[in-house]
């Protein structure tokens, strides 16, 4: 149920739990300083309690007000990145943020959100814990109408575009290096540029990972995946498509695009909608081209495909650390 700033306003000072359109994805927010506001986002996503959420600024000093020490290279990552879609793990001062908000970690993830709604949110009430507005596991929603779909019309949500439709790129020190805990919307070439270095990719194929967004199965609709990176042959796949504007499926049934392989933007600000759709339409199997290539925001869009076709992940591992060529 779409709601007014004002309104959404008032919820989250009373406790309220309520979607907000950033600039990746929609978020579930609770306002810091209500602790059973943040309880009540662990149980609207079936969410478990060992999996931090991310703390939502308004600026970097509302930030450092939590810190306990601040790492190297902290302000040019901020004054590159801030506001946008870059998350930060920092230490904090434990006392100063619930225990559930950070999964019990001494540690915390920090960004300050590049939307005009959520930024106008935060003048008022700040700072706001808000994780993925999705059931867990399940593709993260870019769309009022996905708001609804999860939670139920009478769900109070704040209308806006989620322009990137991929989450934020998070950073992690290790050993006093900045490595990636999550590949997101800004590039890992992108950040390699502001830092002097490439930063390691630390998302980790395991089964108990540090950041839990790295499960192997996330993002997933329920309709089965079959990657690709081979032409579509009808008579060996599934009849459902989900590929692009630009390429030739003569032979399908039916296909779901994602945008033209030649605009990864489009491509990812469509990718959770088209996902989406596939359970919406009752489809129980897709055939999903993945000749695109591997760099840029293009290889979020590769491991997000993966992760979502988990349960043939592993036999089809190697196309996503090995494409057969860069396309
Ligand atoms: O773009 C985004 O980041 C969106 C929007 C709403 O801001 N949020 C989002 O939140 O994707 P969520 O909860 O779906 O994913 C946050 C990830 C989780 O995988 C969590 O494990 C990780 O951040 N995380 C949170 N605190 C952490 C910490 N202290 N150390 C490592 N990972 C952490
Ligand atoms: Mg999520």
């Amino acid at each position: 149920m779409k709601v007014s700033l004002k309104n959404a306003t008032e919820l989250l000072l009373n406790g309220s739990v309520v979607a907000i359109p950033t600039e990746t994805v929609y978020g579930l927010a609770a306002w810091l300083g209500k602790e059973s506001a943040i309880e009540k986002i662990f149980q609207l996503k079936k969410r478990s309690s060992s999996n931090p959420l991310i703390i939502h600024v308004k600026n970097v000093e509302e930030c450092l007000h939590y810190v306990a020490t601040i790492p190297d290279d902290f302000q040019k990552l901020t004054s590159a990145f801030w506001p946008g879609p870059l998350t930060v793990v920092l230490p904090i001062q434990e006392e100063k943020i619930p225990s559930i908000a950070r999964a019990g970690l001494q540690t915390a993830a920090f960004r300050m959100p590049n939307h005009p709604v959520t930024l106008a949110v935060l003048e008022s009430v700040s700072p706001l814990v808000a994780p993925s507005a999705n059931l867990s596991g399940t593709p993260s929603s870019t769309k009022l109408q996905h708001i609804e779909n999860d939670f139920g019309s009478d769900f109070p949500a704040l209308d806006g575009l989620c322009t990137h439709g991929l989450e934020s790129t998070i950073l992690a020190q290790k050993n006093g290096k900045w490595e990636i805990a999550r590949l997101g919307a800004i590039s890992q070439e992108a950040i390699a540029k502001v830092l002097g270095y490439i930063p390691k990719n630390n998302e980790k194929t395991s089964e108990s990972p540090i950041c839990p967004g790295q499960l192997l199965s996330h993002y997933a609709p329920k309709a089965r995946l079959i990657l690709s990176d081979q032409p579509y042959k009808r008579e060996e796949n599934p009849p459902v498509v989900l590929g692009f504007t630009d390429r030739d499926y003569s032979e399908a049934k039916k296909v779901f695009f994602f945008g033209p392989i030649t605009n990864p933007e489009e491509v990812a600000h469509n990718l959770y909608a088209q996902l989406r759709q596939l359970d919406i339409e009752d489809i129980q199997e897709a055939w999903v081209d993945i000749a695109i290539p591997s760099r840029g925001i293009w290889a979020t869009i590769r491991e997000r495909l993966f992760r979502a076709s988990a349960s043939q992940f592993s036999n089809q591992l190697g196309l996503l650390f090995f494409p057969s060529k860069d396309h």
